[in-house]
């Protein structure tokens, strides 16, 4: 009796959570799509420019009181987009669209309004304090270049691919970086696949065509090559068995070994889980040339001895890293401190542009000490926007301090009351003005690596520890759902997992 009343308990108390749940969610959904009226800006208030529309800058504007300036953004990218799981849409296991967010959504959720200008910024003055802004998507009006002046800026444009400058990278390699490159390496891959099972096709250029190899073995080369393994074995394999076992994916990595951020035992974990996905990894071998068909790259064997090798290949994906982007390697040249800094903006613990005034940078094109990652990007916006939300306070309250101050004298019989208040503000605004500096705290690295297993070098309570497998790779999964933008993209993404359970991905080439 006392077991069955228990049971109904916890069967109440699970039905309650359940319905509580949903009702969160969905209260969040309506709140979503009736939003309250916008304050207008104000235009006493100092304006405030926001370049890009990534991890930097969109958790700048999550957490900023846009009510406090005239906040402008400027990005080419209408939308957000959830990189981490930019490599699944590659293989249509996730459709684009369910990990991007579109700016517009999130900026009509903040309480005051914002102006958002789909440009790309081309050249920053600082002394000028101006930002040259244009127009290059398709559709363009009248105008198509301009400037936008501010009071203060905030660079967050990201890296591009770096390439190093080798031969035929640019005009053959698909990157990993944006959607429309997942959106054409998807393509890519359908057009090997139908090309190699095309009448009459030599047994070479079978080979060829289904021959993907990509280059750089960090975590996008990684989760890359795992996701086309797993495309190939659960999905084309079985719709196309005549060329199933022509199929291969070489890792081509420079290093000794891959994933080189992750610890020691994790990085044997994964090449030996590749080995039985049949993933080849080429270490110490380094790409010097690209032609249409082929990689060519040069092996250093155990003796030091240097060898050179051919790679054909039907696709080929870069991925070595970040480069700087042309407009931040511009500004760098405008500011005498910025001389010795190659790799992005040097800043300060503040995150302010070394050398220069009213200018923060957060995220890949920043350098602050810490590895270019969203988890990095994301904690410089949040910083920046209790920095800025300080900021604002600090200026009210002196404001406030000035307007008591000045009324001591005009009100004798007030005098006490006012001293206290203006104490009040005081103390306030000591609390506020101490500010401390950006201090990055690494909650972890995941990667995924294929066949449902992923791994992860987790910091829990100040240790270190490291993990790999299927129950990882849950892990994985519930972290990356947890982090995603909103709850519309929680539950495209799960639709999509599921879809792709239940009815294979979509091989359509379009
Ligand atoms: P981005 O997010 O790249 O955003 C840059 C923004 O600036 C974009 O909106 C762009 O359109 C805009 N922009 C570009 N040029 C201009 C211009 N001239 N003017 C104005 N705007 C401009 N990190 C992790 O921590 N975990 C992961 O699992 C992870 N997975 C990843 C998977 C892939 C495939 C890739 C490519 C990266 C991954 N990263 C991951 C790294 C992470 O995505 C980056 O570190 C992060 O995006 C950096 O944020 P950001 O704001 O600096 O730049
Ligand atoms: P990366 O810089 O981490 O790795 C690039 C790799 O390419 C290096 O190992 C390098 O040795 C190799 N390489 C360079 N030139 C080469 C050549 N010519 N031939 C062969 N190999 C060559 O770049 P990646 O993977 O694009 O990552 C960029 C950033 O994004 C990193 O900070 C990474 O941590 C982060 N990221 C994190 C992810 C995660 O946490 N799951 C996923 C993807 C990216």
């Amino acid at each position: 009796q006392r077991r069955f009343r228990a049971w109904r308990w916890t069967w109440r108390l699970l039905n309650f959570s359940v319905l509580g749940g949903m009702a969160w969610v969905g209260y969040g959904i309506y709140d979503d799509r009736h939003p309250e009226p916008q304050v207008a800006p104000d235009p006493s208030k100092k304006t405030l420019v926001i370049l890009g529309t990534g991890w930097g800058s969109v958790s700048l504007l999550k957490k900023l009181d846009t009510e406090n300036y005239n906040v402008i953004v400027i990005s080419p990218r209408n939308y957000f987009l959830f990189t981490p799981l930019l490599p699944s849409c590659t293989t249509g296991l996730i459709e684009h669209r369910s990990i991007m967010e579109p700016i517009r959504t999130i900026l009509r959720s903040k309480k005051a309004s914002v102006k958002y200008y789909e440009a790309e910024a081309s050249a920053i003055d600082p002394d000028r304090k101006v930002v040259r802004v244009f127009d290059n998507s398709d559709v363009r009006g009248a105008v198509v270049e301009t400037e936008v002046p501010y009071d203060m800026l905030v660079i967050g444009v990201g890296a591009e691919n770096a390439t190093f400058g080798i031969p035929g990278v640019r005009e053959n390699s698909c990157f990993l970086k944006e959607i429309n490159d997942a959106q054409l390496i998807r393509k890519r891959i359908m057009d090997c696949v139908e090309t190699a099972a095309f009448k009459d096709q030599s047994p070479e250029e079978v080979d060829r065509l289904l021959h993907m190899v990509v280059v750089g073995g960090g975590p996008t080369g990684v989760e890359f090559a795992g996701e086309l393994q797993d495309f190939f074995e659960e999905d084309i394999k079985k719709l196309i068995p005549e060329i199933s076992d022509r199929f291969r994916v070489t890792l081509i990595e420079a290093l000794p070994n891959v994933l080189p951020s992750f610890s020691k035992q994790l990085i044997e974990y994964t090449e030996s889980t590749f080995k039985e996905e049949k993933i080849d990894i080429r270490t110490k071998t380094m790409v010097k040339r690209v032609t249409d068909k082929a990689v060519e790259a040069e092996i250093t064997g155990p003796d030091g001895k240097k060898e050179k090798l051919v790679f054909p290949y039907g696709l080929l994906v870069w991925a070595t890293g970040n480069a700087v982007r042309p407009v931040v390697q511009d500004l760098m040249a405008r500011i005498p401190a910025q001389k010795d800094s190659r790799r992005g903006l040097a800043v300060n613990e503040y995150l302010v542009v070394q050398g220069a005034r009213d200018i923060w940078a957060v995220g890949d094109c920043a350098v602050a000490g810490y590895a270019p990652t969203a988890q990095v990007a994301g904690q410089e916006g949040n910083f920046l926007a209790r920095l800025f939300n300080n900021m604002a306070k600090t200026e009210a309250l002196e404001e406030n301090i000035r307007e008591l101050s000045g009324s001591l004298n005009l009100k004798p019989g007030n005098a006490a009351e006012i001293s206290r208040q203006i104490e009040d503000q005081e103390r306030q605004l000591r609390r506020i003005k101490d500010v401390k500096p950006f201090h990055y705290s690494h909650q972890g690295s995941l990667a995924y690596i294929g066949s449902e297993k992923a791994v992860a070098d987790v910091s829990w309570f100040n240790g270190n520890f490291a993990t790999g497998g299927s129950l990882t790779f849950l892990f994985w999964r519930s972290a990356y759902l947890s982090m995603c933008f909103s709850t519309r993209n929680r539950l495209l993404v799960i639709n999509d997992w599921m879809k792709s359970k239940l009815f294979g991905r979509d091989v359509s080439r379009e």
